[in-house]
């Protein structure tokens, strides 16, 4: 089975959105396999979005990133990484639709709710990355 790491932003937990977002991954027939909540620091902030350490707006990334816990989970299923990240929506939230997870829950760009991997590479790295 495929795998992807999907993360809830700090936003998503200070929200008390886990359980509702949680409750859509499952409903769409994916299974959950790992979970925590945890606290990130800003090292491994700059791991995982290293392809943006060079925007203009990495710094609010940064402080976001870090202002409270997220919910990291790994999540298997058949095309699960596509599939996750049509559940999600786009990261431009102006353009996600309602009936995906930033359409539904998120109004601005940075503040995004949820991180899903875009490929099977950074799937593979970013389950090594926060689950060992
Ligand atoms: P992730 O699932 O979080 O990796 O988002 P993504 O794959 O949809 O987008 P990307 O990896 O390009 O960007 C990572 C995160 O940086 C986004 O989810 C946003 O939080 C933020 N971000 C990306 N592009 C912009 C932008 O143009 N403006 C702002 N303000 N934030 C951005
Ligand atoms: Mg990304």
């Amino acid at each position: 089975n495929e795998k992807t790491y999907i993360m809830l932003k700090p936003d998503a937990v200070k929200r008390r959105l886990i359980g509702e977002i949680v409750s859509r991954i499952e409903k769409k027939g994916y299974q959950i396999t790992q979970a925590k909540l945890m606290t990130l620091d800003k090292k491994v902030i700059a791991e995982h979005y290293a392809h943006l350490l060079h925007k203009p707006f990495y710094p609010n990334l940064e402080a976001y990133m870090t202002s409270g816990p997220v919910f990291g989970m790994v999540v298997e299923g058949e095309n699960v990484i596509a599939g996750m990240r049509q559940l999600m929506g786009p990261t431009n939230v102006y353009e996600a639709l309602p009936g995906t997870i930033r359409g539904d829950y998120a109004n601005n760009t940075t503040e995004n709710i949820i991180h899903g991997s875009d490929c099977k590479e950074a799937a593979t790295i970013e389950i090594k990355r926060f689950f060992g």
